[in-house]
């Protein structure tokens, strides 16, 4: 029998429209332009800012793209993946709510919370749901508001997140194309350098937590930096080695997007060229899960079939990986 694999057949992607600039923020907390360009390369991130609306909502329209783009209908769906670590509700998962607003009637969900490294751990997964051979299209989602769980009195993080979502269809495929591989690691180690301190079960909402902000992102930075460029760099070499992948035949490298020199330190010890690196962190900034896909929702037009993409990321946990995709088709899919 032939091994099945699983091939991306396109991506739908979804910003919102409300830009918040660095001069906008630089009014909300003491920084500037030139500190968040130069320390972190964001120019503006999108914020979804209408009341009521959720990471259901950017990530419906990214899916329903989708859908579009592969002419894809409802009961065709057998599973969906959400990754996020900002769901609509604590229960029940984002991933049962977009079944429901995308009309699915025969597909079963759940959410995936690995924060920056989610799209990976959800990519992989879905991956496998295909390989099993009893799965025939898996919608796999980053979606994220950020700037749900962002201290805007805290310049350390305000100026880093934003708001986003992207999608990609997995299918099953023959050919030598598809998820081929990957390197995910997790060391729960990181938890005192990057977390949320409270709204979970150790400590549970309180006027208390309210008042001190204890609901909002808080984080380490410098620790974060130094482990996030050595282990995507580690990883993305372990993945290149162990498909032997000279440095040549890497066409593409997606890396998560959170911060401009991360991104340069990682690719430097790659030996990657700048032109083989998609970046997108000026115009949407760190979009956790959604980064990945949003790239690739950018940069869809300047992929061939056959081209080598090394996906990798680093997140809160400490969570990571770098995953070899080798692309599906030509081109931008129109809708
Ligand atoms: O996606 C999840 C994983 N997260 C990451 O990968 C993030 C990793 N970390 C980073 O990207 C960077 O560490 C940050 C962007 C968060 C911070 O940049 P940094 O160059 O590491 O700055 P720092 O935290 O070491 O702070 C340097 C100085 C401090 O001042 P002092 O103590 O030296 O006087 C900060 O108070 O910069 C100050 N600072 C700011 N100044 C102006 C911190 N934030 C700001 C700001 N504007 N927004």
């Amino acid at each position: 029998m032939e091994k099945i694999n699983a091939v991306i057949t396109g991506v739908g992607g979804y910003v919102p429209d409300y830009i918040l600039t660095n001069d906008e923020i630089s009014k909300m907390v003491d920084t500037t332009d030139e500190w968040i360009m130069g320390r972190i390369g964001i120019k503006e991130r999108r914020i979804l800012h209408e009341e009521g609306l959720g990471t259901s909502y950017m990530a419906r329209k990214a899916a329903k793209q989708l859908m579009q783009r592969t002419n894809s209908q409802p009961d065709e769906i057998d599973l969906v993946i959400v990754a996020t670590t900002t769901p609509d509700y604590r229960l029940p998962s984002t991933a049962s709510i977009l079944c429901e607003r995308l009309g699915l009637k025969r597909a079963f969900a759940f959410d995936v919370q690995a924060v920056c490294s989610g799209f990976l751990y959800a990519l992989e997964t879905g991956a496998n749901f295909i390989r099993s051979g009893n799965y025939k299209k898996i919608i796999v989602v980053g979606a994220e508001k950020m700037s749900s769980i962002i201290d805007y009195t805290d310049r350390a993080t305000c100026p880093i997140f934003g708001d986003g979502a992207a999608a990609f269809m997995l299918e099953p495929t023959t050919e030598d194309l598809g998820v081929m591989d990957s390197v995910l690691r997790t060391d729960g180690k990181g938890l005192p350098f990057l977390h949320i301190k409270a709204g979970g079960s150790v400590c549970t909402p309180s006027y208390y937590t309210l008042e001190n902000h204890m609901h909002y992102i808080y984080q380490e930075g410098r620790t974060v930096f130094k482990y996030a460029v050595a282990n995507m760099a580690n990883a993305c070499e372990a993945v290149i080695e162990r498909n032997h992948l000279s440095k040549d035949d890497i066409d593409w490298v997606i890396p998560h997007q959170a911060n401009q020199r991360i991104i340069t330190a990682v690719t430097q010890r790659l030996e990657i060229p700048t032109e083989k690196v998609m970046v997108n962190i000026e115009r949407y900034g760190n979009t956790s899960a959604a980064t990945l896909p949003l790239c690739i929702w950018d940069f869809e037009d300047k992929l061939k079939k056959g081209d080598n993409l090394i996906f990798t990321a680093f997140g809160a946990g400490f969570a990571w990986g770098a995953i070899y995709v080798k692309w599906g088709y030509d081109g931008k899919k129109e809708q």
